[in-house]
């Protein structure tokens, strides 16, 4: 009965090892189409390095091609929302290059631009 207990003891031990084996489905993790799928913590400060400072510059004062200076600005996250989704004079939209969530992260980066805060 021992012996018994023993081989059921080793025999379930590499079943449990082996089970798992190699999982060879996430081979398209790797797929650059991340237009639509919203990102776990989208990085504002990456994204505002990527598109907003050509026009506002790293700190938000720069103001080429008469960019609203972003440290001194009164606009609320709520505010900011819409002037970057849809533009406003001459700043564009970014509705069809950033996500929701993605324009919700560099609004909210764009807060700490301000030197108030
Ligand atoms: C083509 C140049 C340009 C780019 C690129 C640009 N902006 Fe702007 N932005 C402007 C201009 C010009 C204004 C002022 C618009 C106006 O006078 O109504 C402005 C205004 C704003 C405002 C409103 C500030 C206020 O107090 O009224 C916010 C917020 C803003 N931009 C954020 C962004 C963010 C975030 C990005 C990047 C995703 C970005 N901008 C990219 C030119 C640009």
């Amino acid at each position: 009965m021992k012996k018994l207990l023993a081989f059921l003891c080793i025999s379930s031990m590499i079943i449990a090892c082996g089970g798992g084996g190699d999982d060879t489905t996430n081979t398209s993790s790797d797929s650059s189409d991340s237009t639509s799928e919203p990102v776990a913590a989208a990085d504002g400060e990456k994204i505002y390095k990527q598109y907003c400072v050509t026009c506002h510059g790293l700190y938000g004062d720069m103001g080429a091609s008469g960019a609203a200076n972003l440290t001194e600005s009164t606009l609320s996250v709520e505010e900011r929302i819409p002037v970057i989704t849809n533009g406003r004079n001459t700043m564009t939209g970014f509705k069809a290059l950033l996500n929701e969530e993605k324009i919700k992260a560099v609004a909210e980066y764009t807060m700490t631009l301000s030197e108030e805060q």
